[in-house]
């Protein structure tokens, strides 16, 4: 890896000093974060010659694929690849890197402190506390729900769903219904977590939970019909990708009574906008999708994501490279 000849890498989200040494010590490095409206000019002039790209959280389309012509490389410092062309990359031979792996416990944390969060309605009664109107004990009106033996219904088991369910069942003695076309239950989930079709997930959970990566198929999955056939006061969480969910649909619910409460770390447009229904309605608890935002784990993707590009770039195979066999390309 090392006698490799140096070529052009972007840096288009901050990295950690030392891992930024690490591959300005092998190639020529421009830094460009193109969510900064001055940094975009020179984040598009750097793809003219890009061999590889490191970061994450912007949308890279066919049109910036145009305009780096000499590309081998997409590292994204994420689990995540609905940001990318999925069939453009793999048309054009491009490799894309992800890191799958090292964010699933402190994800799964996340989303069960959102479910937490959401039935016991902690943050609520914590500004309660904070605005000094904690002057006598809280009535029932202020009371929240138990988690502990609710059932809950996870979309998608991957990682990360499998995480979630080993927290609901193990810890919190919760029924598990999931949803997924593939997955069997590992072992120390068997006879506690049960894989059922969409439409009975939907019946019978009290919290509706999502962990499914976005894609053509789950783009709008949670729809009005969807939330219609929810049980009557569940409580929807989801810690995946907002564009999975109709959030017109979900707002109007959340006004009908017909769901309890949400608690989202994902929107369809992030940062959430200022004028967004979501943002201050009062059964929602809204996270700035902080799945993955702790100190550790975001320390592991940043340098997985670099080891993935170094080794690309000396032509070595990446140790999590996306699977883009069968999206089309
Ligand atoms: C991921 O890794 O995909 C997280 O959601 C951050 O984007």
């Amino acid at each position: 890896m090392l006698s490799a000849p140096p070529k052009n890498v972007v840096v288009f989200r901050a990295l950690p000093p030392d891992l930024l040494a690490r591959i300005e010590s092998r190639h020529r490095v421009v830094c460009a974060d193109p969510r900064r409206v001055e940094e975009l000019p020179r984040f598009r002039a750097a793809l003219a010659d890009a061999q590889g790209l490191i970061g994450s959280s912007f949308r890279i389309g066919a049109a910036e694929l145009d305009a780096a012509p000499r590309l081998e490389v997409i590292s994204s410092i994420s689990v995540g690849a609905d940001t990318y062309p999925l069939a453009e990359l793999a048309r054009r031979g491009i490799v894309l890197c992800h890191t799958p792996g090292v964010l699933t416990e402190t994800t799964a944390d996340t989303i069960f402190g959102l479910v937490m969060c959401t039935l016991r309605r902690l943050p609520e009664l914590s500004q309660l506390v904070r605005a000094g109107r904690w002057t006598r004990n809280i009535g029932e009106e202020l009371f929240g729900w138990d988690v502990h033996g609710k059932t809950i219904g996870i979309l998608g088991f991957g990682r990360i769903g499998q995480a979630l369910a080993r927290r609901a069942a193990l810890g919190f003695d919760m029924p598990v219904r999931y949803f997924d076309r593939s997955t069997a239950a590992p072992p120390e989930l068997q006879g506690r977590a049960e894989c059922v079709p969409l439409g009975r997930l939907l019946a019978e959970a009290d919290i509706v939970v999502c962990t499914l990566p976005l894609s053509q198929g789950t783009r709008h999955l949670m729809n009005a019909a969807a939330f219609a056939a929810m049980k009557p006061g569940a409580v929807f969480v989801n810690g995946s990708r907002g564009g999975i969910v109709d959030e017109a649909a979900l707002v109007d619910a959340l006004d009908r009574g017909t769901l309890r409460a949400a608690g989202l770390d994902v929107f369809a447009t992030e940062p959430l906008p200022l004028d967004s229904p979501l943002r201050t309605h009062p059964k929602v608890t809204p996270l700035p999708h902080v799945g993955s935002a702790t100190h550790e784990t975001r320390r592991k993707m940043a340098e997985l994501a670099t080891d993935n590009l170094l080794r690309v770039l000396a032509g070595e195979p990446a140790l999590t490279a996306y699977d883009l066999s069968g999206v089309g390309g």
